[in-house]
């Protein structure tokens, strides 16, 4: 079947090269709306987004994270970690991190379906996006509650990752084979 949602999920790809140019603030702000409009356990709508557009914040982000990283055991996201250049954000403009109500239901479930939607929104206004799970490193790290203040996180959520977002720079196309066997019916 075909129609203007199912082409969105289909051509949706993580952009890892975004223009320095910001985006729209009403484009900001539909993908905002659309991950306010995720379902949630219980209704809880446990989540918290926090809008960075600070280079120098976003510097620091990347920079400290990688620190964190460099003492990893998995070798790929130490050669990330240890590579001068590599910048975790794609060096995209805007960043949203997203945080849960930790008393909530199941607010690390609820948070990636607003973390999706925001991707598939993303995309449906051809704005770039990658799911940004490395700054998690530094959240759960010792540093954790440092930027948790230094980021305004409310008292009561937990920070667990970012959506990068910007214009593409490098357009992905070729989606990842997809893995066979994974549905089974029971009729
Ligand atoms: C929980 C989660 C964390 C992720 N963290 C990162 C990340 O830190 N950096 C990155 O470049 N991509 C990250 N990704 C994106 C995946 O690498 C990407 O979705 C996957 O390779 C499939 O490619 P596609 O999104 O283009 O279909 C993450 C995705 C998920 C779901």
């Amino acid at each position: 079947m075909k129609n203007q949602t199912l082409e969105v999920i289909r051509s949706r790809r993580t952009t890892r090269k975004f223009k320095p140019e910001q985006i729209k603030e009403e484009e900001l702000q539909a993908i905002l709306e659309a991950g306010l409009y995720s379902p949630s356990a219980h209704n809880d709508q446990p989540w918290n987004f926090t809008v960075i557009q600070n280079p120098k914040l976003m510097d620091e982000l990347n920079k400290e994270s990688k620190e964190i990283a460099k003492n990893f055991e998995d070798e790929m996201i130490k050669k990330m970690a240890n590579n001068e250049k590599f910048n975790i954000f794609y060096k995209a403009p805007t960043i949203v991190v997203v945080s849960g109500r930790e008393d909530a239901m199941m607010p690390e479930t609820d948070c990636a379906a607003a973390a999706e939607n925001m991707l598939i929104a993303a995309e449906s206004l051809d704005v770039g996006g990658c799911w940004n799970g490395f700054v998690g490193f530094l959240f759960k790290s010792a540093k954790g509650d440092e930027y948790k203040e230094k980021l305004n996180i409310p008292k009561g959520y937990k920070p667990y990752y970012a959506v990068s977002l910007g214009y593409k720079e490098v357009r992905a196309t070729n989606a990842p084979q997809r893995r066979e066997n994974t549905i089974q019916y029971i009729r």
